[in-house]
This record gives C-alpha cells, sequence and structure tokens, in this order.
C-alpha cells in the first residue's frame, strides 16, 4: 500500500481525535488518579547525547561571529550570571534579529565557565502535543528526576508519556516536579534553561514553565526565552523583563556583509542594505541570493520581510534532485526542534550525498552525522511548498522510522491524518 493510501485507511470521525487531543490538554480543575508511586521509566541512558543525564551540549560552535549586539549580549551574560537577581528574561524580536543566534552564544559561554544548560524550541509541528516542550527539555536528565519524591516523579512521568495513567496530569503539579528538579540540578552548579522559539510551544508546557519562571527567585536557575515580537506567550507576557532586540546598527550590518562569502558591493550592496533594514538573517541570505546567477534578491515590494524570505528559500527548492527534495521534507516535517540530535534511521544521516545540493543552495547545515535547517524559515518554507498530500505521506513515513518511539510515532500519525482516526487517538493518549 502507499503511504497516502495508508494515510486513507486511518481516517475516521474527525470528533474523536479532537476530542482526544483536547483530553491532553488537562483542565484547571483537573485531578491525577491512581499513578502515584506506579512504576515509571524516565531514567536510562540520553539517546542524544550517550550519557547518563550529562548537561546538554549547547551546540557545536560553528565559529561564526556574533556581529554588533554588544549592549544585548553583556545584559544576557548578566542574567545568565547567577549571582544576578534577574531569574528570567525575555528577548524579543523579528524573525532573524539574531535571538537564537545570541542564546547559541551565551549558552556556550555559560556552559564553558560551568553551568549546566538544558534547552527547548518551539516548532509548529509540535505546539498541538501537550508536553512536547517539557519532553524535549527534560529528555536528558531523565535520570535527575527518578530521584524526586514518588509523587512528583509519577506526575512527570505521566505528563512526558511515560506512565501508566491515561488521565492528564494535573499542571500544578507538574510544576511543583519541574520546578524541583531544575532547582535540584542547579544545587552543584548553576542551571540555564534556554526556551527558544517559546510562542510555538504547546499551552501545557508553557503553562507548566511559566509557573516555573515566576518562582524562581532565589534559585539558582536562569530562564531566557526567546519570541518573535508580536508571538503571545500566556504566561509570561506581563512577568518577565524583556530584551528587545531590533535591527542591527548601519556599521554592524556593513560588517555582517563584509563577512559573507564574495561581500556585495556597488549597488548590490546597497539594494540590499536597503531591503534587509538591519535583517541580520536577510542581509545573509539576500548577500548569498545574489551571488548566484539568476536568484539575484528581487524588489523586496509590499511583501513582510517573513514572507520575503520564505520566498527566496522556496525559490532554492526549484530543481533540487528528488532524494535532496524528499529528504528534506522529511525533515521539515520531524516533530523535534533539533534535528541535528535526532535524524531517526531511514532519513539519509549527515554523511549522504543527497544532502549536498541542499547545502550548497544553504538550506542545510550538517554537523558530524546531523542535519540542521539553517532556519527556521528554511524549514517553513520547504513544509508549505509542499503539497498536503505530500506532507501526509512525510508524516507516516517519519511514523514507520520510529516504530521504537510510540509518542513521536503517534504524533505523525495524527499529523498525517486529515481527520481523527480511533487507533492514532488511542496512540495518543496511551
Ligand atoms: N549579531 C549577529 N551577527 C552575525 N550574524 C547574525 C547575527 N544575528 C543573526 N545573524 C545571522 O542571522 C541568522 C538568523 O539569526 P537567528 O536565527 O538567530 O534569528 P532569530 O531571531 O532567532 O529568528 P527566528 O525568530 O526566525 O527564530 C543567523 O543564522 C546568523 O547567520
Ligand atoms: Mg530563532
Amino acid at each position: 500500500m502507499t503511504l497516502l493510501g495508508e494515510a486513507r485507511t486511518l481516517l475516521g470521525p474527525p470528533e474523536n481525535l479532537r476530542t482526544l487531543r483536547r483530553a491532553r490538554y488537562p483542565s484547571p480543575d483537573c485531578t491525577r488518579a491512581g499513578a502515584v508511586g506506579a512504576a515509571c521509566s524516565l531514567g536510562g541512558v540520553d539517546e542524544r547525547t550517550g550519557t547518563a543525564g550529562a548537561a546538554a551540549d549547547p551546540g557545536p560552535d560553528t565559529g561564526e561571529p556574533v556581529v554588533g549586539r554588544d549592549a544585548q549580549w553583556a545584559r544576557l551574560l548578566r542574567a545568565a550570571d547567577p549571582a544576578s537577581p534577574e531569574r528570567v528574561l525575555l528577548l524579543l524580536g523579528e524573525a532573524g534579529t539574531g535571538k537564537s543566534t545570541l542564546l547559541d552564544s551565551v549558552a556556550r559561554r555559560a556552559a564553558a565557565s560551568g553551568a549546566r544548560v538544558l534547552r527547548a524550541t518551539g516548532s509548529e509541528s509540535e505546539s498541538d502535543l501537550a508536553f512536547s516542550a517539557l519532553h524535549q527539555l527534560l529528555r536528558p536528565v531523565r535520570t535527575e528526576a527518578e530521584r524526586l519524591p514518588d509523587g512528583q516523579r509519577a506526575t512527570l512521568c505521566d505528563a512526558l508519556g511515560g506512565g501508566r495513567d491515561a488521565a492528564p496530569p494535573d499542571l500544578m503539579l507538574v510544576g511543583v516536579a519541574v520546578l524541583n528538579l531544575l532547582s535540584a540540578l542547579g544545587g552543584p552548579s548553576p542551571l540555564l534553561v534556554l526556551l527558544d522559539d517559546a510562542p510555538l510551544f504547546d499551552r501545557a508546557s508553557l503553562t507548566v514553565l511559566s509557573f516555573v519562571a515566576r518562582r524562581l527567585a532565589g534559585e539558582p536557575v536562569t530562564m531566557l526565552v526567546g519570541a518573535r515580537t508580536g508571538g503571545r506567550l500566556p504566561g509570561f507576557d506581563r512577568h518577565a523583563p524583556t530584551l528587545v532586540l531590533g535591527p542591527l546598527d548601519d556599521a554592524s550590518a556593513h560588517r555582517l556583509l563584509d563577512l559573507q562569502p564574495r561581500s556585495p558591493v556597488g549597488r548590490t550592496r546597497a539594494r540590499i542594505l536597503d531591503q534587509a533594514v538591519g535583517n541580520p538573517l536577510a542581509l545573509v541570505e539576500l548577500a548569498r541570493s545574489a551571488r548566484d546567477p539568476g536568484r539575484e534578491p528581487a524588489p523586496a515590494g509590499p511583501l513582510p520581510l517573513t514572507d520575503h524570505l520564505e520566498r527566496v528559500f522556496a525559490a532554492r527548492l526549484d530543481g533540487l534532485p528528488s532524494p535532496t527534495a524528499r529528504a528534506l521534507l522529511l525533515l521539515a516535517a520531524m516533530d523535534t526542534g533539533d534535528s541535528a540530535l535526532a535524524v531517526p534511521a531511514g532519513l539519509p544521516g549527515g554523511g549522504d550525498d543527497a544532502w549536498l545540493p541542499a547545502e550548497a543552495a544553504g538550506l542545510i547545515g550538517r554537523t558530524g552525522s546531523g542535519v540542521r535547517f539553517r532556519h527556521p524559515l528554511v524549514r517553513s518554507a520547504v513544509y508549505h511548498a509542499a503539497s498536503s498530500a505530500a506532507r501526509r505521506a512525510a508524516h507516516l513515513a517519519l511514523a514507520d522510522m520510529l516504530l521504537t518511539e510510540p509518542d513521536r510515532r503517534a504524533w505523525h500519525r495524527a499529523a498525517a491524518a486529515p481527520h481523527a482516526d480511533a487507533d492514532v487517538s488511542a496512540d495518543l493518549v496511551r
């Protein structure tokens, strides 16, 4: 049977899945029944790092210099300093202004000076999946979570899909468990929690993490939260101090262009500066497009900059060989924010030639055996450029690759089903 055919057999009454998806979001007065003290498996060797409970790797140092942003960098470092009274800081800015770049940089600095770093990155494909961001954040510390008192351990276990209780866990109890876990983790050395693209987090994780954020005073834990301007961050909006990233100043914009291979000159340079209006992503990508004959930046017109950039990326998909296009779509449909660390068997590995044309087009970067999109807008461009049938087929293919991970498998089956299906629904609440 074809992947699409398989998808059709999964179809069922639309209400089933919607009802069960809602059921994954506990109502505020919901209480968890029966799981306290139940056997649950949070611990074990971390699959991503291969170490038991090791601090999450803040990511490879790409060596790309951070241009400008001295004041913002200093402010973030101050917040990450365990002596700072500021325990939470929101980093806001338009797409491509450099939030992730700065957060990565601070993470590397903090890790180098002995702090432990945990991070989660929001993604569109996970934003409907209750507790998926928390799952991402806490996966590397499952061993430590085993040491929580029984009740909290069981609650957390239920939330992260490892428990036996089908009833959704109480959000406040999950919040208390997470607060205690983070506080304990910060004991030996300070803990830095990075939540990037947080508006894309699922609602349950946001509720829990904002509950935690409001109780970090005096704890050896700093929470830095990256979000696009205008994205809603329920629970965080009104309480946390904020740092806004505006455009790069002129000198920094010129400097960033100077650092690009075959740095643009003359009228091309002037046009790029004009279109990018200080947005670093736009500067880098428009300069790259200007290097390819026939792909010079088109007049920006009335499109918002993000749409313009998404089109710039989508144009680079034209003419890619089909194995490359398929691999890109699978990568875009993956349910993790950190593709470099979790490429499942079945997707070409980082060393596979299928990636070469995508790398040459500036769509992905390879980090040893891993692959990651060069920017979330690339993921978005790839995902939205595909037909809905191709997207569903990609999700089904991923579900087939994830036989040993029932939770992620169920998510992909749900994403592949245009309507609800009873089997998929049952998997989601299992
Ligand atoms: N200060 C900087 N110096 C050098 N390059 C930068 C800087 N800021 C951003 N960039 C470049 O711009 C690209 C986009 O930046 P980044 O991904 O950090 O933006 P973002 O604000 O996180 O965007 P989004 O909201 O879409 O996640 C980076 O890959 C990097 O190449
Ligand atoms: Mg970002």
